[in-house]
């Protein structure tokens, strides 16, 4: 397990815990969030201001530039209470690394490490009462920066503020998802910013879902711009598809989420020697596998989706029906191999955890 070090920041505790008043086996995600939070300004070319500080309000005017154009960018990552007692996070430095490259496309500072590594440690200790260690729980944390000059010409800003949020979270989703193949609108292009975890990605997803929904749906495949030919990701994780026992992934280039957990799952599966598939995935040859049965599973994949089923997937106005999920064998698999790993029940032979 790697250690981090850890640095100064300027502290301010909250003068009393809402912990007391929290049930962890009732609070549905991203609602409850914890007694603190971090933040640091980038001002004059450098990181300042280091600080942990009671979660609350902040104030800006209303020219804040991220509000008009858009520069935002976020991380979702996890720190999980294992059966020692010990408060563990997973892969952080893949969410650091991939955290900058989205700042590089936006047009952002990258954060050092003592901003986000040291920053994230800290926040993770101080709050660490708040790590569930019921089963399926943990601490979601969500890493973010946005830009902060006031001012309304479009350029990229001078200044931004990074801060860390944590909020104690079950399961994102509870159920298997009905997914639909989307044929009509794109979430990403060649040469644009779907491989960056910036808040217009996810602007852009509401509607086209919200319509999905309309159909009976929960969540999209999304298809590639140019033709809706090729399978990409869902609008909050990645998608894996059993077909003919083999484990097959669309690869990751500049249209898709570099996903750790994806990462995880495919270096996990072929520990086990299963035959992993990083390739394109047509929306035709889905199709046939579902007709012939040749599909045997479908699942997302992600930080908060954890490993998720998809029971039903729809195209052009026919659904198709998967094999019974109690029939399953991989994602099952996997979501059972991720779980005991991150509450330390098997050991990290990948070395994917941190203690803080
Ligand atoms: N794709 C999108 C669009 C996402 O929002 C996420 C969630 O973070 C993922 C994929 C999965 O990435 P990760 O496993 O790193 O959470
Ligand atoms: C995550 O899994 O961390 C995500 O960012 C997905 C969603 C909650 C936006």
């Amino acid at each position: 397990m790697a250690e981090v070090h850890q640095t100064n920041v300027r502290v301010n505790q909250a003068l009393r815990s809402r912990l007391p008043e929290v049930d962890f086996a009732k609070v549905s995600f991203g609602t409850v969030f914890t007694d603190h939070m971090f933040q640091a300004d980038f001002v004059r070319g450098s990181w300042t201001d280091l600080q942990l500080l009671p979660y609350g309000p902040v104030q800006f005017e209303p020219a804040l530039m991220a509000l008009h154009y858009g520069q935002a960018i976020f991380e979702g990552m996890k720190a999980f209470r294992t059966v020692d007692n010990e408060v563990v996070l997973f892969r952080p430095r893949a969410n650091f690394e991939r955290f900058n490259i989205s700042a590089e496309r936006m047009c952002m500072p990258v954060t050092t490490e003592e901003v986000f590594m040291d920053g994230l440690m800290r926040l993770v200790d101080m709050d660490r009462e708040w790590i569930p260690s019921l089963d399926n729980y943990s601490l979601y944390i969500r890493p973010f920066m946005y830009a902060t000059d006031q001012f309304l010409g479009v350029r990229p800003s001078d200044t931004y503020r990074f801060s860390i949020i944590c909020s104690p979270a079950g399961a994102y989703y509870s159920k298997p998802l009905r997914v639909k193949i989307e044929s009509h609108f794109t979430r990403s292009a060649r040469g644009g910013i779907g491989y960056a975890k910036a808040a217009a990605n996810y602007g852009l997803s509401l509607l086209p879902t919200k319509l999905a929904q309309k159909e009976g749906f929960d969540q999209i495949i999304w298809t590639d711009a140019a033709n809706h030919e090729f399978v990409e990701e869902a609008g909050t994780a990645n998608f894996m598809f059993v077909i003919n026992d083999a484990l097959v992934t669309p690869p990751v280039k500049d249209t898709i989420l570099k996903g750790i957990t994806r990462d995880s799952v495919v270096t996990l599966a072929r520990s086990w020697g299963m035959d992993v598939q990083e390739r394109e995935v047509s929306v035709s040859e889905l199709v046939e596998a579902m007709h012939s049965g040749r599909l045997q599973e479908a699942f997302a994949v992600g930080t908060a989706a954890t490993v998720t089923h998809i029971s039903e997937i729809g195209h052009e106005g026919k659904v198709y029906t998967l094999p019974a999920v109690e029939k399953r064998e991989v994602a099952p698999k996997l979501l059972k191999t991720l779980n005991n790993i991150r509450c330390g029940k098997a050991e990290d032979e990948f070395g994917w955890l941190v203690r803080v």
